[in-house]
């Protein structure tokens, strides 16, 4: 089944002349890593707001699992089935790591008790260490913030992922070890991986390449 159906999907910002996204049909399905490249402006951040809910199409419609986001509660459907990671990190300045990872966690309704341990194995699996998750996120560096930022993408169990330059700020061993992750969600338990990235190293780990220009999306 897939997860995520675009049919004719076309979004033009209030005050812009043209379409950011034009006439787009895709299907993205589960257990699949997506990679999106494409040069600055061409709508990959605008597409990815509009598969996380965002936004609603100016025309045409994003289904999930067959429904139209349309029809369904919005915010729910961003809370319970969307794992966002964004070019900025948006961690929560006055939370340390460890709390930043916790906290959507016990906002499902997960204990703290039990939220600890697994935002503790997601944390050492982006390679951040003990003493680091008792940090604020402002004595961390960039490329930290950014793997606790996905550490905390992991918690929910939301089964799409999307990612807007998820490995921007990292280096060479960071980047492989990120990609390692994304692909063992989507291959092994059956996540959603749609990501955009100026990184061909990802372009390429990813199981399908899409390139997007002028608000249109094409196979590479
Ligand atoms: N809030 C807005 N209002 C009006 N136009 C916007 C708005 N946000 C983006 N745009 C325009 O929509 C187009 C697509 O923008 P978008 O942010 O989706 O590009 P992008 O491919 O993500 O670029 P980048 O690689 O630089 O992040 C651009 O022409 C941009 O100027
Ligand atoms: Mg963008």
């Amino acid at each position: 089944m897939s997860t995520l159906t675009l049919n004719n999907v076309t979004y033009k910002y209030k005050s812009a002349q043209r379409a950011a996204v034009s006439g787009i049909s895709c299907i993205f399905d589960k257990g699949k890593v997506y990679a999106i490249v494409g040069p600055s402006g061409s709508g990959k951040s605008t597409l990815l707001s509009l598969l996380a809910g965002l936004d609603l199409p100016t025309k045409g419609e994003v289904a999930f699992d067959g429904k139209s986001l349309a029809g369904l509660d919005l915010d729910q459907y961003r809370r319970e089935s969307i794992s966002m990671i964004f070019q900025a990190f948006h961690l929560f300045p006055l939370m340390t790591v460890m709390e930043n990872v916790c906290f959507p966690m016990e906002l499902c309704g997960v204990t703290p008790k039990d939220a600890k341990p697994r935002a503790s194995a997601l944390l050492e699996g982006v390679g951040i260490t003990k003493e680091q998750m008792g940090r604020f996120p402002s004595k961390l560096s960039g490329g930290e913030r950014q793997r606790v930022a996905i550490a905390r993408s992991l918690a929910s169990n939301a089964q799409i992922i999307l990612g807007d330059e998820p490995t921007g700020n990292l280096d060479g061993a960071n980047t492989q070890n990120i990609i390692d992750i994304l692909c063992g969600l989507a291959h092994e338990n059956g996540y959603c991986v749609i990501i955009v990235t100026h990184d061909m190293e990802v372009a390429e780990a990813a199981d399908v390449a899409l390139r997007m220009r002028d608000g249109v999306l094409r196979a590479i």
